[in-house]
């Protein structure tokens, strides 16, 4: 474990509403890599914030940690399903509450997750020009996978081998830039 990798804080959102989420499924793999590779992670479930807060209509405590959390982060793992061929909502109104220069100097990992192939492009138009609105680079290897590429709810092993590929460029790319 490098020391510099040792001291990388990760924030992995989780966009999806669903209790069983394959997305979420994702960024959790994530963030156990990152963990096992020395960094500091922490998961923000969007699903649990307060709805109110998260529409504008006042504040939260729940809400106010999680904008610190990924105020703290260098490695910005984002999970989402496709809903209607992009990004959910629930994470577009978290985003929304980031000032507009909030991901600047931050690695952006988008894991997302969708019924069918169709939609993949979801993860290029998108994922990156979100991230890229609020200042992140983003990995070139980010993640799209298919309810076919599930088994029982769980990934299959050609989804954790992409995710797996994007958290180890996430560090690369931490490493080689500075904060
Ligand atoms: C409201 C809604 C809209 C959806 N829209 C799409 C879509 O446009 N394209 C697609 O491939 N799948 C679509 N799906 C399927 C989900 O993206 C897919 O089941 C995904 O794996 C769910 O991820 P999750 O388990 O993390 O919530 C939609 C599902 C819902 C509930």
């Amino acid at each position: 474990m490098g020391e510099s990798t040792s001291r990388i804080a990760v924030v992995g959102l989780s966009g999806s509403p669903s209790a069983a989420s394959k997305s979420r499924g994702l960024v959790e793999h994530a963030l156990a890599e990152l963990a096992g590779r020395g960094a500091a992670t922490e998961l923000v479930d969007l699903a649990t914030l307060p709805a109110d807060a998260l529409l504008g209509r006042g504040t939260a405590p729940a809400l106010t940690a999680a904008l610190a959390a990924v105020a703290r982060a260098r490695i910005v793992v984002a999970g989402t399903p496709v809903y209607r061929a992009t990004y959910s909502g629930l994470l577009k109104v978290f985003v929304d509450l980031l000032p507009q220069d909030g991901l600047v100097g931050k690695i952006g990992v988008p894991l997302v997750t969708g019924h069918a192939a169709a939609h993949a492009l979801s993860l290029d138009h998108g994922m990156r020009p979100l991230f890229a609105s609020l200042g992140a680079t983003v990995v070139a290897s980010g993640v799209y996978a298919t309810s076919a590429q599930f088994r029982d709810g769980a990934p299959g092993p050609e989804v954790l081998q992409a995710v797996e590929r994007a958290v180890l460029e996430a560090l690369a790319l931490a490493s080689a830039t500075a904060n």
